[in-house]
C-alpha cells in the first residue's frame, strides 16, 4: 500500500472541540486515536506527485507538521509516485470515500483539473498546491509565483554575468504550470541583455534527466557561462554532467527550491552560485483547511514570498525578493 494515515495528536486551536491529552500514532497502516475526541475527527486526503524528490518530502512533512497541531484533523497522504493516473484516481477515491477535504499538489495541469473538478462540485473543499490546474474549480490555490523567481533568477544572472554571456537552460516539465512560468520569467529577467540562451531542454523536473541534457549541452557547447535550472535536483544534475566533464569551473550554476539540506547547503558549499527559495505551501495549506471546515471564506489564490540565497547572504538567511 502506498499511502499512510496520520492523525494529530495535540489540541492547539481545533476546530472548537473540547479534546484532551493525546496520543500519537505511528505513520503506515490505519490509526486511531484513543484520546480523540467524541466530536467529529475531519479526514483530509493529500495526494502527493510524487515523494521521490525532497522538496515533496517537505511538502508532505510540512503539512504532517501543521496538521499534528490539531487532535481532531486525520490526513491520508498518498503518493502518485509521478503518474497522472494514478493520481486521478487517488482524487476519485477521496471523492468515494467523502474525506472532508482534499490537498492535492498535482502532476499535470491539465489532466488533473477534471477530477479536481469533480470532487469540488461534490461539495469537497479542494486545496491545490503548488502546481495550478485549469478554470476554477477548486475552492483555493497556494503557490509562490514562479513568474515572479524565473524573473529574478534572470535579473541575477544578468547583474552576474556583466549583462553577457552564454546559458544553459534546464526546464521543468513544461506540462506544468511552474515549469512554464520559470521559463517566461527568466526570459523577462534577461531581456535586452546580450545573453544567449544556447540550449534549452525539458528535464521534467529530474536530476538524471537534468545531467543527460547537460552532457549534450556540454558536447556541443565549447564555452558555457551559466546552467540555469527549473529546480535545484536540476542544477546539481547539470553541475555532476559539468564535474565529470572537467568543466565545472567554467560555469555558475543556478537553481530554484532552496530547502535548507539542498539548494541553501549546495550554495553553502560552492556549488550552487544562487538558488530562489520555493516554499511548499504546506502549512497555509492545512491553515485554509481550518478556516474552510470552519465555514470561513478564504481567498481563491494564496501568493508565498521567495527569497535568494547566494554565497554572500547564505549566513545571514538569504534576502526577501522584492
Ligand atoms: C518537485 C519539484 C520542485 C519544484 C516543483 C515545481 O517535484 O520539481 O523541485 O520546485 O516540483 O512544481
Amino acid at each position: 500500500m502506498n499511502w499512510q494515515v496520520w492523525l494529530g495528536t495535540a489540541a492547539v486551536g481545533a476546530i472548537a472541540m473540547g479534546c484532551s491529552g493525546g496520543s500519537s500514532s505511528p505513520e503506515g497502516g490505519s490509526a486511531t486515536n484513543n484520546a480523540a475526541p467524541a466530536d467529529k475527527i475531519y479526514t483530509i486526503g493529500m495526494s502527493q506527485c510524487n515523494r521521490g524528490e525532497p522538496w515533496r518530502v517537505q511538502m508532505d512533512a510540512d503539512i504532517k507538521a501543521a496538521a499534528g497541531e490539531h487532535l481532531n484533523l486525520k490526513v491520508i497522504f498518498k503518493d502518485a509516485q509521478n503518474d497522472t493516473l494514478k493520481q486521478r484516481s487517488q482524487i476519485e477515491e477521496f471523492i468515494s470515500q467523502k474525506v472532508d477535504a482534499i490537498i492535492v499538489s498535482p502532476k499535470e495541469s491539465q489532466p488533473l483539473t477534471e477530477p479536481i473538478a469533480k470532487a469540488y462540485e461534490a461539495g469537497i473543499p479542494v486545496i491545490v498546491l503548488d502546481r495550478a490546474v485549469m478554470g476554477d474549480k477548486f475552492t483555493c490555490f497556494i503557490g509562490a509565483d514562479n513568474v515572479k523567481i524565473g524573473r529574478a533568477a534572470g535579473e541575477w544572472l544578468k547583474t552576474t554575468l556583466g549583462g553577457k554571456g552564454t546559458v544553459v537552460e534546464l526546464k521543468g516539465l513544461q506540462t506544468s504550470q511552474p515549469g512554464i512560468d520559470r521559463n517566461k520569467g527568466f526570459r523577462e529577467g534577461i531581456a535586452g541583455s546580450e545573453i544567449n540562451v544556447a540550449f534549452e531542454a525539458d528535464m521534467k523536473w529530474l536530476e538524471p534527466e537534468a545531467r543527460k541534457e547537460m552532457e549534450s549541452a556540454l558536447t556541443r557547447l565549447p564555452k558555457i557561462d551559466a546552467v540555469y535550472a527549473h529546480n535545484d535536483p536540476g542544477a546539481h544534475g547539470a553541475y555532476l554532467a559539468a564535474k565529470a566533464a572537467g568543466r565545472d569551473k567554467e560555469m555558475l550554476f543556478v537553481g530554484i527550491d532552496a530547502l535548507p539540506h539542498e539548494g541553501v547547503m549546495y550554495v553553502k558549499n560552492g556549488l550552487l552560485a544562487s538558488t530562489f527559495q520555493y516554499p511548499t505551501g504546506g502549512k497555509e495549506a492545512i491553515e485554509v483547511v481550518l478556516k474552510v471546515l470552519k465555514g470561513e471564506t478564504v481567498e481563491k489564490t494564496i501568493t508565498l514570498g521567495s527569497r535568494v540565497f547566494t554565497k554572500d547572504n547564505v549566513d545571514a538567511g538569504g534576502e526577501a525578493l522584492p
